[in-house]
C-alpha cells in the first residue's frame, strides 16, 4: 500500500496556485489512487505551523490560520473519513526527527535551496536558523510517515530531492532501509501558477499585491476584476501551444484555464485559439468562479462552528502521532539512543 503525504503552511489565505498545484491532486490521490498509482493509498495531509514560524507570526492569527487551512482542505475535497488531517506542532516526532536528520545534512546543500535564497534575500547572514533548516523539517515531515508519494507544486521539487538524499544518507550511514525515499507527484496542467500581474513570477502568498493572486476566499466580483486586469499582450490567443512561447502572461492564463477545467493547454487553444482576450477572460473568470464558489461557501460553513474542525484535527493528530512514533522509535533505536 502506498502512503501519500503533503502539507501546507498556515500563512494567509490559500490561493489558486495552492489549489491547482497541490490540493486538487491531493483529492485525486485520495479518491483514485488505484487508477493513478496502480495501488490503494493511505493519505495524510498536514497543516505545517512549525514551518510558518520561520517568518514571524502573530500567535492568535497563526491558530486561526491553522483552522482555516484545515477547513480549506475539507472544503476542497479532502474527506476526513478517508484521509488523515493533522497539525504538525501536535506531532512532536516531526521536530525530534528533524534534529536527528539535521546532524547528517550538509550546510552546503541547504545553501543551494532556491526557496531559502529567495526568502533570505541579499542578507542571508541575518536570516534565522529556522528558515535555513526549513527543508530538513520538511524532510522529517515526509520521512516520519515513510511516505511513498508527495503531491506538491513544481516549486517544491528541490526540497523533495533533498528529502530523498537525506533518507539515503541515513540509510547508508546506518546500513538500513528504514527510511523511504519519497517520489514527488507533480502532475496536472498547473503545477506552476504564475502571478496575474507578472507572468515571470510565481503566484505567492507573500506577494504584496493582492491583484497578483486569486485567493480561495475571493468573491465572484473580485475574481472577475482580478482576471480582467491580469497581464496579457496585444496578440490574440494562439492556435497552438508553441505560440505561447515568450508570452508569459498569456501562457499563465491558458495554463490556469487548463488546470481548472482539468484539460490540456492544447485543448484550451483548440477551443479559444484566434480569439481575443476580451472574449477569453470572461470565460476564464466564469470557470474560476464556478470552481471556487462552492469551496469558499463550504469553508465558511465549516468555520462557523469551530468544533467540527477541532474534532477532525483531534482524530487526525492521534492517528498521525501513532504512525510517526513508530518510525521515530525505529530511528532512535538504530542511532543508539537511551530507551
Ligand atoms: P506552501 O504552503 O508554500 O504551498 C503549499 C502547496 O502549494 C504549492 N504551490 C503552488 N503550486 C503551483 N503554483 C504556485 N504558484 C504555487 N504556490 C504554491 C506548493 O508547491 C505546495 O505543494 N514547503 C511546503 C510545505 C511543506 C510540505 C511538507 C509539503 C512542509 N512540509 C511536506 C509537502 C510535504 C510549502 O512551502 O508549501
Amino acid at each position: 500500500m502506498k502512503r501519500i503525504l503533503s502539507c501546507m503552511q498556515p500563512t494567509n489565505n490559500l490561493h489558486l496556485g495552492n489549489y491547482l498545484g497541490a490540493l486538487k491532486n491531493w483529492v485525486l490521490l485520495q479518491d483514485q489512487a488505484a487508477d493513478v498509482l496502480g495501488e490503494e493509498a493511505e493519505c495524510l495531509y498536514g497543516v505545517v505551523d512549525l514551518h510558518a514560524i520561520t517568518v514571524p507570526q502573530e500567535p492568535a492569527e497563526l491558530l486561526k490560520a491553522t483552522r482555516e487551512i484545515a477547513a480549506a482542505y475539507i472544503a476542497g475535497g479532502v474527506d476526513p473519513d478517508k484521509s488523515t488531517i493533522f497539525v504538525q506542532s501536535a506531532i512532536p516526532a516531526h521536530s525530534e526527527l528533524m534534529w536527528l536528520l539535521a546532524t547528517m545534512t550538509q550546510m552546503g546543500k541547504l545553501e543551494r535551496m532556491t526557496q531559502f535564497k529567495d526568502k533570505a534575500g541579499k542578507n542571508a547572514e541575518r536570516a534565522g536558523l529556522g528558515l535555513f533548516a526549513y527543508p530538513v523539517l520538511m524532510a522529517a515531515d515526509i520521512l516520519v510517515y515513510k511516505a511513498t508519494h508527495v503531491p506538491v507544486g513544481d516549486d517544491q521539487k528541490q526540497h523533495l530531492e533533498l528529502s530523498r538524499e537525506i533518507a539515503s544518507t541515513f540509510n547508508t550511514r546506518f546500513d538500513t532501509e528504514t527510511l523511504v525515499q519519497p517520489e514527488p507527484y507533480i502532475m496536472g496542467a498547473a503545477t506552476r501558477v504564475m502571478s496575474l500581474q507578472d507572468g515571470s513570477k510565481k503566484m505567492s502568498k507573500s506577494d504584496p499585491s493582492e491583484k497578483s493572486r486569486i485567493n480561495m476566499t475571493d468573491d465572484a466580483d473580485t475574481i472577475v476584476k482580478k482576471i480582467k486586469k491580469a497581464q496579457t499582450d496585444p496578440e490574440p490567443l494562439p492556435e497552438r501551444v508553441e505560440g505561447l512561447e515568450g508570452r508569459v502572461g498569456a501562457d499563465n492564463l491558458v495554463n490556469i484555464y487548463a488546470g481548472l477545467a482539468g484539460i490540456s493547454k492544447e485543448d484550451v487553444l483548440s477551443e479559444y485559439g484566434g480569439q481575443g482576450w476580451g472574449q477569453f477572460k470572461p470565460k476564464l473568470a466564469e470557470l474560476a468562479v464556478t470552481t471556487l464558489a462552492p469551496i469558499t461557501e463550504r469553508m465558511a460553513q465549516l468555520l462557523e462552528d469551530q468544533s467540527e474542525i477541532d474534532a477532525v484535527l483531534a482524530k487526525g493528530n492521534a492517528k498521525a502521532n501513532a504512525l510517526a512514533e513508530v518510525t521515530l522509535q525505529e530511528v532512535r533505536d538504530i542511532m543508539g539512543f537511551w530507551k
